[in-house]
């Protein structure tokens, strides 16, 4: 851990000075606001140090790296799993974006399909399946029962999302189910709260959303996909710490659906990715 944390400091000590070095910092980044606080005109009780900005840095990398592409993984394998899903996400793309365009962040709001397979893949399978954890700061009773003082709180979003009291046929992957409902993943709607709620919510989540349903339905549009062999997926997952990855990592064969100009590589037939 020592020696990690020593190259991992190096690391971020580089890319901050490599970014107040470069010209095309014009303080518009957010690490020129952090580190406009640095400076001695700033109050003390809100100045930052070089450290400070270093833990903000890492809270940023460690919290939206793995679980983006946690989340990209796990909506890949169920649209595999489920060939009439990949069907009518792949018809929805067309119509929207048309094969002569990649999928653009202004497609987004009228991928209704997409965002219902996204919302999908949350429930069954939430990246950061036991959110932050909580502690009680006063004693208080939640759904009848009593929380004393100081108690540690972990909220279990996995058995939510797939809580039969709340959800029909809870195991199934069904976009369907939230085409017909305003339920979101935003924290107004306690049956699904991927990104947590309240005050310690997520707070890349406008980012995560948007890098999710951009790389899946880029996915999905730029490519055709089988699976190496006629078997379902394989859909075990494993516990990895703070997120909840498959257990064995997807392995696919694309072949690419739009023209050649579109990819910066061929990709030859059987290539497993
Ligand atoms: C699909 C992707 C993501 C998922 C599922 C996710 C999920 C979560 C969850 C469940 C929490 C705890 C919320 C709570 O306890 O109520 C959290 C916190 C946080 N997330 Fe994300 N997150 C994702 C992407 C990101 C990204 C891209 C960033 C930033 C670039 C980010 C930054 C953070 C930070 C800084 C916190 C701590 C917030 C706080 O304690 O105030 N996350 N995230």
């Amino acid at each position: 851990m020592k020696q990690l944390h020593k190259k991992l400091d190096a690391f971020w000590e580089e890319k901050i000075q490599e970014h107040c070095r470069s010209k095309c910092s014009k303080g518009g980044h957010f690490l020129d606001f952090l580190i406009s606080f640095t400076a001695s005109t700033t109050p003390e009780a809100e100045r930052l140090s070089l450290d400070d900005i270093k833990g903000a840095l890492m809270d940023l990398f460690a919290a939206g790296t793995d679980t983006t592409s946690v989340a990209v993984e796990w909506a890949m394998s169920e649209v595999l799993n489920n060939k009439d899903v990949l069907k009518k996400a792949q018809e929805e793309l067309e119509q929207v974006v048309s094969n002569t365009s990649m999928v653009q962040e202004s497609h987004l709001h009228r991928l209704k399909y997409l965002q219902a397979i996204v919302k999908e893949s949350l429930r069954l399978h939430p990246p950061s399946p036991l959110l932050g954890a909580r502690e009680a700061l006063e004693s208080c009773e939640i759904g009848g029962y009593m929380i004393p003082k100081g108690t540690r709180l972990i909220v279990n979003e996995w058995c939510l999302g797939r809580d039969e009291s709340v959800w029909e046929r809870p195991t199934d992957f069904l976009p369907e189910r939230f085409l017909q409902t305003q339920m979101d993943v935003r924290g107004q709607n306690f049956e699904l709260i991927p990104f947590g709620g309240g005050r310690c919510i997520c707070m890349g989540l406008p980012l995560a959303l948007c890098n999710v349903q951009l790389s899946l339905a880029n996915l999905l549009h730029c490519f055709d996909w089988q699976l190496p062999t006629h078997q379902a997926l394989d859909m075990l997952d494993k516990f990895a710490g703070i997120t909840l990855p498959k257990a064995t990592p997807l392995l696919v064969m694309p072949t690419p659906r739009l023209p050649k100009e579109f990819y910066s590589r061929e990709f030859t037939q059987g290539e497993l990715i």
